[in-house]
């Protein structure tokens, strides 16, 4: 069977698309307590996946296996059927904090990412790129020559975002990125990364964690419950693109309500069985 569902990027630069396959995963910092167990998932490429979990229960340390940080105790991830290997430039990733380096401008941070990925390119080009790229996260060219302590929490995510997105990674792995923002703030970067992801001609897979429910209900394509240590996945639900929930019908829409009730039950489920 095939992963890939969409055309090929024009661009011989754009790294092709790519699923990933993760089959009888499990995971153990010291081979004596397992954090995951046990986990199988097809994630499809250009698919927008939230991993929802509660904290502890190993979300990041999901996200570092996918990073290639971690190899797996027993199982495999394969990115288009070959096993990860260590980290790659194929794979963006975005934090909730240390993202940027502190002592570098968001110009330069961005501008070390461009060169790694594209050393071909003429140094000019690549600050052009740098600065449209700032402009399509919603930020003027003021801010290339900004220390990530002179911006705000969430101007840092913008540029996270917009370093993340010019490496033009074919999967974007984003750990809580909007964990720390105020409630508005973290609306419009939700929209923001939505926007983003929705306007490539070739959408980038995006595996996104999280442990807000409605954070999870309004981005992704396929919900992937972890429950508590060692985790596997107790639930999973699929939205198709055009029933997408948005922020205006997210808590009227009957059946956006009962997909939420539904995530909630089993996450309580779960943690009523545990502690009972
Ligand atoms: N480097 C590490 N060494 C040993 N244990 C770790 C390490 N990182 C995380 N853990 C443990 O793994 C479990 C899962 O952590 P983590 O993946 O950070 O969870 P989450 O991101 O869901 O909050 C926790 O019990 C944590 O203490
Ligand atoms: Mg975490």
């Amino acid at each position: 069977m095939s992963r890939i569902r969409h055309e090929a990027p024009v661009s011989k630069e754009v790294i092709m698309l790519q699923g990933i396959s993760i089959k009888n995963l499990s995971f153990s910092y010291d081979n004596d307590r397992l954090i995951l167990k046990d986990i199988n998932m097809e994630v499809y490429a250009g698919e927008f996946v939230c991993l929802l979990g509660q904290s502890g229960c190993g979300k990041s340390t999901f996200l570092r296996l996918l990073m290639g940080l971690e190899t797996p105790t027993a199982g495999e991830i394969l990115l288009n059927d070959q096993p990860i290997k260590g980290p790659s430039l194929d794979r963006g990733v975005v934090f909730q904090d240390y993202s940027l380096f502190p002592w570098m401008t968001a110009g330069d941070n961005i501008m070390l990412a461009l060169q790694q990925r594209f050393p071909q390119r003429k140094k000019k080009e690549l600050k052009q790129l740098a600065v449209d790229k700032l402009k399509d996260v919603g930020l003027d060219s003021s801010v290339y020559i900004k220390l990530p302590k002179e911006l705000s929490g969430g101007m840092n995510q913008r540029c996270a975002i917009a370093q993340a997105f010019s490496m033009d990674p074919s999967i974007l792995l984003m750990d809580e990125p909007f964990g720390a923002l105020d409630a508005i703030t973290r609306a419009r970067l939700q929209d923001l990364v939505l926007e983003l992801w929705s306007k490539q001609t070739s959408k980038k897979t995006v595996f996104f964690v999280t442990h807000d429910v409605d954070e999870a209900i309004l981005l992704a394509n396929r919900i992937v419950v972890l429950g508590q240590s060692p985790s596997t996945v107790i639930y999973e639900d699929h939205i198709s693109e055009e029933k997408r929930p948005t922020r205006e019908n997210q808590f009227k829409d009957p059946e956006v309500l009962r997909r939420r009730n539904e995530l909630i039950l089993q996450i309580n489920n779960d943690v009523v069985s545990r502690i009972s």
